[in-house]
């Protein structure tokens, strides 16, 4: 069942018996999954409580999923009343940290990208006989809104029971929950201020799960709400010296378009790819609307125009455009550097008064013909821009520098987004496009009178259904003094937005606003470093370090370790990245084996179904899984590499 209750006659949390999880030699007496979303902002603790019951030490697993976009805050292990806490550290600490362990022939665990939106996290510690441990796995993510809502994802495999309240000031305007055992009839039935989603799925129910094998849900429990706007200056939160605030306004005119789509159509593309492109493009040009303009230019080594100019979405300019989708040769080639040059000649030739220009690269590969200096591509893109439009890059499948075009995108007020290989790649490129099919302002400037250390108040557009996010500090915490106030361009007109019912909300706890700001300048910080070289780039680096640090957030700048106390052997476990350099020679003394093989070494080891050979495969694994000593044996140290969203 879900339930959806008001935290107000809800009483505490009981856990349902049919989650005790048993095994042969060990239980999962307790997993829990709270999550607290308050303003959009994330914070959810995974528990689980695991009891020994051998009659000898016994290895015992902690695997969970976060979103990509989270930080890892917290991470704490209980055993025979000892908490171990993890630390977060700079990579370098961390990595000497783990050096000296694996200098020691001690085993390693592993985190690992898993999916398009989950990173993998997982450790194990050996536990003594008859005793329990309980982990504790905090993250934190602000929920950004896309497509008009904002979308929590938890990872609930095999179905875990959780918690998730949702603390909207305004009000929560809808709540859908998607997942194994989503009922039809829940969506849109909630429409209070505080909501609380309650998952506790029956033994029966996680075996009748009915959408577990869909595409990119597999049972992950999703959550989606929106809240409740009543006026176009959207909220502010002020709390502690700290504001914070958010800025969505939807009624107001959409501006006309001029949207130029550079499609690859090297070799690569052909096949599946091409097929999904279309689908989505045919779609996309059945959406346009009649005062948009547009662009079609798909390229290999050589570039072919639908028009060299920009045309109007005409009946007749839309038919001929699909002709020509439906009709493309393929080469080899990728020339990145002279496709992208010629949509925005396309745009800077044809500039409208009271329009938005965007410009849309597709791409599966590298650049291989022409120019292929990714530096220089990105130099003459940038220039040919100038800050006029943004462009937007997609990254068709793995075999792209998605970095490269990360970089071009943020240089140009845009965004790289990747693209999976997979059935539903023409869906993921549609729905791309409709997060900025309606721009409803152009060159926002966002203004704080009396507001310091904001982060980023400057944008090209704002698209329906996003949302602009802006915070900071209150200088001399002088409310009184402080102004926010919105400029914008909306078709032929500046538009002011000011807080004219003056109100603001106070009601966020202390230190909160401050943690939001801080997650966000560090994401905004290790964006901007990518645009960065030289001494201005450490410049920051450090600054975003310095912020990971003292928030204790794990970035890709951080690492959190664990160790046990002093003077007793450590365990160390490493989280190295996807398709990384090779591992140090060090770390093959102590190969990773999955949890399955682990599982089914320990039977052979036991004795239990060995058969020689697979004894004799595991023979080195066996040294180094091997139960240490008596008592509560091992702790360990524990190092995360988290990555990046974007660096997957
Ligand atoms: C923007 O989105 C809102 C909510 O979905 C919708 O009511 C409104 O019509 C949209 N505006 C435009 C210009 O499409
Ligand atoms: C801005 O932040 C920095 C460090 O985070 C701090 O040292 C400085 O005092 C802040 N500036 C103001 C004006 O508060
Ligand atoms: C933001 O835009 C305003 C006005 O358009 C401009 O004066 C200001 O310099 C810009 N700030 C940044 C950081 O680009």
């Amino acid at each position: 069942h879900i339930f959806i209750i008001p935290t107000a006659v809800y009483g505490p949390t009981v856990l349902n018996p049919f989650w005790l999880i048993h095994d042969d030699d060990w239980d999962i007496y307790s997993f829990h999954i709270n999550s607290t979303v308050t303003s959009r902002y994330a914070t959810t603790v995974i528990t689980s409580r695991v009891a020994n019951r051998m009659n000898e030490p016994k290895e015992i697993e902690f695997h969970v999923q976060i979103p990509k976009n989270a930080f890892i805050s917290r991470f704490r292990m209980m055993m025979d009343g000892q908490v171990y806490d993890g630390v977060v550290k700079t990579k370098e600490q961390a990595q000497e940290q783990y050096t000296r362990a694996v200098s020691r022939g001690e085993s390693a665990g592993i985190v690992r990208s898993v999916g398009r939106t989950m990173e993998e996290f997982k450790t194990s510690v050996t536990v003594a006989a008859h005793k329990k441990v309980t982990f504790e796995l905090t993250y934190e993510e602000l929920l950004k809104r896309t497509h008009g809502k904002y979308e929590l994802q938890i990872y609930a495999r095999p179905m875990k029971p959780a918690d998730v309240h949702i603390h909207e000031k305004a009000g929560v305007s809808f709540v859908d929950v998607k997942g194994g055992l989503s009922t039809k009839a829940l969506a849109n039935a909630i429409t209070k201020t505080h909501a609380w989603v309650h998952f506790y799925p029956t033994v029966d129910q996680q075996k009748n799960c009915d959408s577990c094998g869909e595409e990119g849900m597999n049972g992950d429990l999703v959550i989606t709400y929106d809240v409740n706007r009543d006026n176009g200056f959207g909220d502010i939160k002020t709390s502690d010296g700290y504001f914070i605030h958010h800025f969505a306004p939807s009624s107001l005119p959409r501006i006309p378009k001029n949207v130029v789509f550079v499609i690859d159509r090297s070799g690569s593309m052909r096949g599946r790819k091409i097929t999904q492109t279309r689908t989505a493009l045919l779609r996309i040009l059945n959406d346009l609307a009649e005062d948009d303009f547009f662009g079609l230019i798909s390229f290999d080594r050589e570039i072919i125009h639908f028009k060299p100019e920009l045309v109007q979405a005409t009946a007749l300019n839309l038919e001929g455009a699909r002709d020509e989708i439906l009709h493309c040769v393929f080469l080899s080639g990728t020339d990145i550097n002279a496709a992208v040059l010629e949509g925005a000649r396309i745009l800077n030739e044809h500039p409208r008064e009271g329009s938005a220009s965007i410009l849309i690269l597709l791409t599966d590969g590298d650049p291989t013909s022409g120019v292929t200096n990714f530096d220089t591509i990105q130099s003459n893109v940038k220039q040919a821009i100038a800050g006029k439009f943004p462009l937007y890059c997609l990254g068709f499948g793995f075999d792209v520098k998605f970095e490269f075009l990360e970089k071009m995108s943020l240089q140009n007020n845009g965004v790289a987004r990747r693209i999976y290989e997979d059935s539903d790649a023409d869906l993921q490129l549609k729905g791309f496009y409709d997060e900025v099919a309606t721009p409803l302002l152009t060159d926002i400037t966002m203004i704080y009178v009396g507001g310091t250390n904001l982060t980023k108040t400057n944008f090209s557009q704002y698209y329906n259904g996003s949302e602009i996010v802006v915070a900071g500090e209150i200088i001399d915490n002088n409310v009184e003094i402080f102004t926010p106030q919105v400029v914008a361009i909306s078709v032929r007109f500046i538009l002011t937005f000011s807080n004219t019912n003056g109100s603001v909300d106070s009601s966020v706890s202390d230190g909160f606003l401050q943690r939001v700001w801080a997650y966000l300048t560090v994401k905004q910080l290790l964006e901007k470093e990518l645009l960065l070289s030289g001494p201005e780039k450490e410049k920051v680096n450090k600054e975003a370090l310095e912020l990971s640090l003292t928030y204790g957030f794990v970035t890709p700048l951080t690492s959190m370790v664990v160790t046990k106390p002093e003077g007793e052997s450590s365990e160390i476990h490493h989280k190295p990245k996807e398709r990384e350099e090779p591992l140090p020679q060090s770390y093959h003394r102590s190969p990773m084996i999955s949890y399955d093989q682990r599982r089914r070494f320990i039977k052979s080891f036991s004795g239990r179904s060995a058969s020689l050979s697979k004894q004799q495969k595991y023979q080195t694994q066996i040294n180094n899984f091997k139960i240490k000593s008596v008592e509560l044996i091992i702790s360990f140290a524990l190092i995360l590499y988290l990555k990046h969203l974007k660096h997957i």
